[in-house]
């Protein structure tokens, strides 16, 4: 089309709440003087880990992501119908992909879509992509830290409700106490009339489990090794790639898998100045993913506030879609 006939969408408004960076230095030499040494997982998302996980959700043993958008496809027509006309959609994250799209053009005239989340440039790249794909809507995004409470825009045409919406079991990579924190923002968050539509990856056998993060080709490895590459490169970090091993661990107990990098050498590491000693075989735990029974989910959005209404899985069981209501 030629340029002068394109119909450009206006720029997206931000409203801009300033979340502090949190201090990636302090909290990675924080994370390997503890026992057992931790990197937080927020971290595993600079470019490449992006682009990496974007892999990670395109291949045959990482069912969650297919099996969700398949969930939210058959069941769409039910999900607009409890949700009802006019909600606006609060989205924890910020998604310009088919989930989002999908969610968007199957709501009855969704008033607006407020994606939130802390990094401002990919928050600003995506809502500017879903406002050129959808001219009609309000894509107000909110650049925020969301595991706190935060402020919301407040929408040209009136909201019926606000629907929180949270896909891709990402509840999974808090622990339970910090999972129960989460929910309660998100209660906070919907209001009086709203409701949470989140996506919940179930437990399930343990080769399937294992298998979805130790996958043939290796990019969960990558994704799990380009931590170290990026304490490297930000930090000015030491650490030979070749000594650290990509492990995801089960653990039936804790019901979830442990995502670690095992160091195959005794051997001490400097990082940004300070020298990290290492054991032979020693861990370094760089993400939990909590699988829940669809009771032990519900049970824990209850104490949050929230009331299950519906819950949909695939017929495998392999991943559920929970929508729940404030009482
Ligand atoms: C983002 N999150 C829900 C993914 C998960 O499955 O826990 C992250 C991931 N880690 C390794 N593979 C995928």
């Amino acid at each position: 089309m030629p340029d002068g006939l394109r119909k450009e969408s206006a720029p997206v408004r931000l409203l801009d709440l300033h979340p502090p960076r949190g201090d990636f230095r302090a909290e990675v030499l924080q994370g390997l003087t503890d026992s057992p040494k931790m990197i937080s997982p927020k971290y595993f998302y600079d470019e490449r880990g992006s682009h990496l996980f974007d892999k990670i959700t395109r291949l045959p043993e990482y069912y969650p992501t297919r099996t969700e958008l398949a969930i939210m496809d058959s069941r769409m027509t039910e999900i607009a119908s409890l949700v009802g006309p006019d909600a606006c959609i609060i989205e924890f994250g910020s998604g310009s992909g088919l989930k989002t799209r999908r969610l968007i053009e199957g709501l009855d005239s969704a008033v607006a879509y407020v994606p939130v989340e802390i990094s401002r440039e990919h928050l600003l790249m995506s809502a500017q992509v879903l406002a050129d794909q959808f001219p009609g809507l309000e894509v107000l995004p909110v650049c925020a830290d969301f595991t706190q409470a935060f402020e919301l825009p407040t929408p040209a045409r009136q909201a019926a409700r606000n629907l929180v919406y949270f896909p891709g079991s990402t509840i999974g990579n808090f622990t339970d106490p910090e999972a129960l924190e989460l929910l309660e923002v998100m209660h906070a968050e919907a209001g009086p009339s709203g409701a949470l539509l989140i996506g919940v990856d179930l437990r399930k056998d343990r080769q399937l489990l294992e298998k979805a993060y130790n996958d043939d080709a290796g990019v969960t490895a990558e994704f799990n090794l380009n931590l170290l590459r990026r304490i490297n490169r930000e930090l000015g970090a030491e650490f030979e790639l070749e000594d650290f091993e990509h492990r995801a661990v089960w653990d039936p107990r804790e019901g979830r898998i442990e995502m670690r990098l095992k160091c195959l050498t005794e051997q001490s590491v400097d990082v940004s100045g300070t020298r990290i000693p290492f054991a032979a075989g020693e861990d370094i735990v760089t993400e939990y993913s909590r699988k829940y029974e669809p009771a032990e989910f519900a049970a824990l959005a209850r104490a949050a506030g929230f009331l299950p209404v519906r819950m949909w899985t695939d017929e495998a069981s392999l991943f559920s879609m929970h929508y729940l209501e404030r009482d």
